[in-house]
């Protein structure tokens, strides 16, 4: 099978060179002959191509059917004829695998599939009465999981919206961010009544409420930064110093953080961009403050901060967990379990613990990382198919993660080690 999976990736490394028409014959091309070939041909490359496949780690038919299954229902002979195929040509890649790190903590994982298949769950979070909400980016919808009745309720937001995260309001309402067409918006839980903002920006990314009562958003490839007042409607949208402004977070001080995903290339004809780094934002003046992190190939995708307003961030290009002092400006790096491909993605902070995910191993990992003995423990998740891209947590300490491929959100128990 090596040789397959050598073409194969060569295959894929010839078709990210081709123009994009030229890509739709080349994939079809490149599909093995047999009998599930139409049909991935046919209902698998809607949402997302058939790259998606040719790059996943790989299944038994069993796991193949799990793995689909989350993403469309199809006729049992029909899915029997697909699995099959798609083991023969698409078997497990073991490097795929986690490295894993061994310790005596115990977790436990609880998942729940989202109603309409292959919405891309992400970002799922605890609202004030005790439900959890997620956004489905491919179907431009937010969903809600009754506390008590365990009841999912989908709430449709305007076509093409593609909301990316999503932060809860004092009054309880949930805004998204509109990332597929340029928009912040706000759904009422009551009624499902959506209101929605036109933004410059035309990718609004992660959101946050500041207790100000504003909305503040990233927008990576606009390369903004942005606040709305709520009360008044008036949107303010200002450049940001580097490229891909991406996880933003708060400190105990009002202050937010942002990281950058980078590359940090410079924007012709814009604003310079400075380089790899973590920034600070002023509330009111909107005003940046850079902290360089020391490797320029650094991409960080998120951060959190712990109780002593430290910034954990996970470094996802070298695969290294990340912690910054604002007070010093001092960057110590720490490589994951997994090593430098690992691209750590979410991250969260428990009782000022480090919980973050290796989200190219399949299945995903989360990983423990605990400051004061600097030792990881690994934890794959159950459904694993990939990934979490937010992490949040309970006010009961527990963490909420999701997997964008299996369609699911859940929540994780953490048990730490019986002292005899
Ligand atoms: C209704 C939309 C939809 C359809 C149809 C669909 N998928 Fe997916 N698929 C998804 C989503 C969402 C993801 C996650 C993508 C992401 O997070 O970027 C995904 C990801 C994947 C992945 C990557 C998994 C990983 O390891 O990360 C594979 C493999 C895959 N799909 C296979 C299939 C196959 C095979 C079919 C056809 C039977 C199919 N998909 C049809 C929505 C869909």
């Amino acid at each position: 099978m090596s040789t397959l999976r050598s073409f194969v990736i060569a295959g894929a490394a010839l078709l990210a060179a081709l123009p994009a028409s030229a890509q739709g014959a080349q994939q079809q091309r490149t599909l093995p002959d047999g009998e599930g070939k139409v049909i991935v041909q046919s209902v698998c490359a809607s949402c997302h191509g058939i790259n998606s496949i040719f790059g996943s780690a790989g299944y038994d038919e069993a796991g193949w059917r799990d793995v689909f299954g989350s993403m469309i229902a199809l006729p049992d002979t029909q899915g029997g004829v697909l699995a099959a195929y798609l083991a023969r040509n698409f078997p497990p890649v073991p490097a795929r695998r986690a490295t894993l790190a061994q310790g005596n903590w115990k977790v436990k994982f609880t998942e729940w599939i989202a109603p309409t298949l292959g919405q891309r769950v992400r970002d799922p979070l605890e609202a004030r009465d005790g439900a959890i909400w997620w956004t489905g980016m491919f179907a431009s919808l937010v969903g809600r999981r009754d506390p008590v009745t365990s009841v999912m309720r989908e709430f449709k937001l305007p076509e093409g919206s593609r909301p990316h995260g999503i932060a809860e309001d004092t009054a309880g309402n949930i805004w998204f961010t509109g990332n597929g067409n340029g928009t912040v918006g706000r759904v009422d839980p009551r009624n499902g009544d959506v209101k929605v903002y036109k933004t410059k920006a035309r990718d609004p990314h992660t959101p946050l409420i500041h207790p100000n009562g504003n909305l503040y958003f990233t927008a990576q490839g606009a390369r903004m930064f942005g606040r709305l007042n709520p009360k008044t409607g008036e949107l303010t949208e200002v450049p940001t110093p580097s490229a891909n402004p991406y996880g933003l977070r708060i400190d105990s001080k009002g202050t937010m953080w942002i990281a950058f995903n980078g590359p940090a290339l410079d924007r012709p004809g814009g604003q310079p961009v400075q380089g790899a780094m973590i920034a600070s934002v002023d509330p009111v003046t909107m005003a940046f403050r850079v902290y360089p992190l020391p490797d320029p190939a650094t991409q960080a995708r998120r951060l959190a901060i712990d109780s002593h307003d430290i910034v954990w961030f996970v470094n996802s290009s070298q695969g290294r967990l990340g912690r910054l002092d604002p007070k010093t400006g001092v960057v110590k790096e720490w490589p994951t379990p997994s090593g430098p491909t690992s691209h750590p993605y979410a991250i969260e902070i428990l009782d000022d613990v480090i919980w973050f995910n290796e989200s190219s191993r399949r299945p995903d990992v989360l990983v423990r990382f605990d400051p004061k003995t600097e030792g990881f423990q690994s934890f794959p998740v159950p459904s694993g198919v990939g990934i979490i891209r937010n992490m949040s947590k309970t006010r009961d300490g527990k963490l909420i993660i999701h997997q964008s491929s299996s369609n699911r959100f859940g929540l994780v128990e953490i048990q730490p080690p019986k002292v005899l």
